[in-house]
């Protein structure tokens, strides 16, 4: 071989048997930034230039071949080369190029693939064009020569699920030439590439392949039975129209051409509210589990068996995500009759799992056999870690750590699923308080996405990290949050609620609420989602509140009796006559007239700016770590529309005077900090 000469700091090209290896390594995933770039079109350069070269192979060192384009590029500015061009470049090379393919290919990474004129594939490999996620598309040929290589309807299921392919599906799709074993990689792309180079004859180039386009144009129909079969993935995101689109002219029109509509298509994305916030919330997800102050040299606590006190709602659900991961948890009851009752719905959700075929009935058993019930708190002794979830009590959370502190050993971690109640006062019931934290989860907790980690002030790092390490375990994304009524998620969400009732006394029909805010992205409106939770669960402010004349009625929602709306067999909701005469009833004793019907525009402003503004609070506060935790809790937490980028990165977006502005009207007092960056025309994100 040949010394390794360096393109650029992160691409390398060495010769073997006339063979250019070009290797990319830019950890950790290898992202097809300003550098490979450039590096790419440098090494371009030497294998067109050198004789000694014949064909070449591009591959990449680390964890994966690129997966995708340097998406943190996106907002400080492209520079040139751009990749579209350095594709083309490759692909337009004389000498045969092969794609030597492992771990994720994504993106911008896999439309480098399908620029050389063979791929070949690791068995483990997956690849995808994921760009739908970011509300954008593939914007370096991808709309163009995927089509090209496996027919519209596949490409297009591609780009607009966004989920990659495995190895094995690619190959049958046509996508890659062939697939070998993971450790045979390069011998056998060597061995590709030296097969290639004794072939005479013109290069595959995916760009001039024309027989599966050809086939698609006679087929009338495709693309509106493409998007009538997925009419779901086209709601609310102006991505897939344009993915759509692209296609549309890979079929119709010769390559260049439909690169110039590609091309036109990604830039009106680009620059689209919809990819910003979807950027911003691709970063905010992974940015959640860092915390300043805690890394890799913060002792983590092994956990090997969980303790949960209370089988109820969440005590159910919270042990079946420990068991899911193979860890034993002792589920500790007061009253047998309960115990089973939990158990009994544990084991009903796993059964219903494995009648879905995502489970089976050894899994089922399994799981079922890490659980052990138990009505004795003694038997929590030996566990490392233990999470209350009790009723909303301080007097019984008094109780419970009070005998936690004497049955646990030295070094167990002590935590609370409370969603209102003070962590530090709760860890004044032990003489360990730097091991008590709160872990909330969110109902339905073997389900919901987002673990809030509450920190109290004395809980040790270890604790602290222990507890983000261990969401990450069981599947759930963490956000830090501190110690304030209601932590994060619902303490965002509660002047949203708040509103939507004071909205509904002021005149605006439960409809047009719950209407605007499925406009707006929510899978449903406020008024519907009382009903779904449980009018019971959430105390409104007031002397005679709507809901609890309602619960007085005995409609409880959707579980008893309907509540604002009557539920048919089908869970089809009407507003309910009987919620009708209660909001008169409220509206006589309160003195409201109850003629002020808004605008779904303004609904969305009565209902979203209150919860700016207590995000605001939140991050003033020190509550929440960053502004985009606080997005990522509500979209976990409360199914905030991710295209939305959560609330603080569409309040940037919406525009932080308008709101003030808003707030003011409304009688409302905007926070300082809002107040400070609106003056300043500064952002949250
Ligand atoms: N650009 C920049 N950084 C990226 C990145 C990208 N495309 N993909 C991942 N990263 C970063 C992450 O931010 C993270 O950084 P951190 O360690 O500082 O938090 C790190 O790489 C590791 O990422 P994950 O934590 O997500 O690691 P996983 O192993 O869980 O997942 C992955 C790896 C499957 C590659 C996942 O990161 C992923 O899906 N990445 C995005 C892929 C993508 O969307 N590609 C398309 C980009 S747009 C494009 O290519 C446009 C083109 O068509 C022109
Ligand atoms: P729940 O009423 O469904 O269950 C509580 C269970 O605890 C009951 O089965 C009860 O028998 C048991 N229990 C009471 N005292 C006990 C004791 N001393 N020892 C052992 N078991 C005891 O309540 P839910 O909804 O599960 O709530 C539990 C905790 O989780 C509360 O602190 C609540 O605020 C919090 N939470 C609830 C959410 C929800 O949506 N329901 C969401 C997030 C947190």
């Amino acid at each position: 071989m040949s010394e390794t000469k360096s393109m650029s700091d992160t691409v390398t090209l060495s010769v073997e048997d006339a063979v250019a290896v070009v290797l990319i390594d830019n950890p950790p995933v290898n992202a097809l930034g300003l550098s490979v770039r450039e590096g790419l079109v440098a090494a371009i350069e030497e294998i067109e230039g050198n004789t000694d070269i014949k064909a070449a192979i591009i591959s990449a060192k680390g964890r994966t071949f690129p997966a995708g384009a340097d998406i943190a590029e996106f907002d400080i500015g492209m520079r040139e080369p751009w990749l579209p061009g350095v594709i083309d470049r490759i692909e337009a090379c004389s000498k045969p190029m092969v794609a030597a393919i492992f771990g994720t290919a994504l993106g911008g990474g896999l439309e480098v693939a399908l620029g050389c004129h063979y791929r070949i594939a690791a068995a483990s490999a997956k690849m995808g064009l994921p760009e739908v996620k970011l509300g954008l598309l593939p914007g370096a040929g991808g709309t163009q020569r995927l089509p090209r290589l496996v027919g519209a309807e596949a490409a297009l299921q591609m780009m607009i699920t966004g989920k990659p392919v495995k190895a094995a599906l690619a190959e049958q799709m046509g996508l890659v030439d062939k697939v070998v074993a993971d450790d045979a990689l390069m011998a056998e792309a060597m061995a590709m590439a030296a097969a290639m180079m004794a072939k005479d004859g013109p290069l595959p180039r995916v760009s001039e392949k024309t027989e599966m386009v050809e086939k698609d144009r006679a087929d009338a129909e495709l693309f509106d039975r493409f998007k009538a079969e997925h009419g779901r993935l086209f709601r609310d995101v102006i991505a897939p129209d344009e993915i759509l689109d692209s296609v549309k002219a890979a079929v119709n029109l010769p390559f260049r051409e439909g690169m110039s509509v590609e091309s036109a298509n990604f830039n009106k994305l680009f620059t689209s509210d919809q990819s910003r916030a979807l950027r911003h919330v691709f970063f905010a997800m992974r940015e959640t589990s860092k915390v300043p102050g805690i890394g890799k040299d913060t002792p983590l606590i092994d956990v090997k068996s969980v303790g949960v006190i209370g089988a109820g709602t969440m005590g159910g659900g919270i042990a079946m995500n420990f068991a899911n991961i193979g860890i034993p948890v002792t589920i500790v009851e007061v009253k047998q009759e309960a115990l089973d009752r939990g158990l009994g719905v544990i084991r009903k959700n796993y059964e219903n799992t494995a009648r879905k075929g995502r489970l089976t009935d050894a899994d089922v058993e399994t799981r079922m056999g890490l659980l052990t019930g138990s009505l004795d708190m003694e038997s929590l002794a030996d566990v490392d870690l233990v999470i209350e979830a009790v009723f909303e009590s301080m007097e019984i959370k008094e109780k419970v750590f009070s005998r936690l502190e004497t049955i646990c050993k030295p070094g167990a971690i002590l935590a609370s699923n409370t969603s209102f109640l003070d962590i530090n006062h709760i860890a004044t019931f032990t003489s360990r308080p730097e091991m008590v934290l709160g872990l909330h989860f969110f109902s339905p907790a073997n389900v919901m996405p987002l673990l809030e980690v509450v920190r109290g002030d004395k809980s040790s790092d270890s604790v602290i990290a222990t507890g983000m390490k261990l969401a990450g375990k069981i599947g759930k994304t963490p956000v830090l949050a501190g110690v304030c009524d209601g932590f994060i998620a619902n303490r965002l969400m509660l002047p949203y609620m708040v509103a939507s009732q004071e909205m509904l006394l002021a005149g605006t029909p439960m409809q047009v609420i719950d209407s605007a805010m499925r406009d707006y992205g929510f899978a449903m409106g406020p008024i519907a989602l009382l009903d779904l939770i449980g009018l019971d669960v959430i105390t409104f402010p007031g002397d005679m509140t709507l809901t609890g004349e309602l619960v007085a009625m005995e409609r409880r929602g959707q579980k008893l009796n309907g509540g604002f709306y009557d539920y048919d067999e089908k869970r089809r909701g009407t507003p309910a006559p009987a919620a009708h005469d209660v909001i008169e009833k409220v509206r006589r004793h309160r003195g409201i007239a109850g003629d002020v019907e808004l605008t779904p525009e303004q609904v969305v402003a009565g209902l979203l700016y209150p919860v700016i503004n207590e995000g605001a609070k939140i991050l003033d506060e020190g509550i929440a770590l960053r502004a985009g935790d606080i997005d990522v809790a509500a979209i976990l937490g409360y199914n905030w529309p991710s295209y939305q980028g959560g609330p603080m990165c569409w309040a940037d977006i919406h525009g932080l005077d308008k709101i003030v502005a808003g707030l003011e009207q409304m009688g409302i007092e905007p926070a300082a900090m809002l107040k400070k960056l609106a003056a300043e025309g500064g952002s949250f994100t």
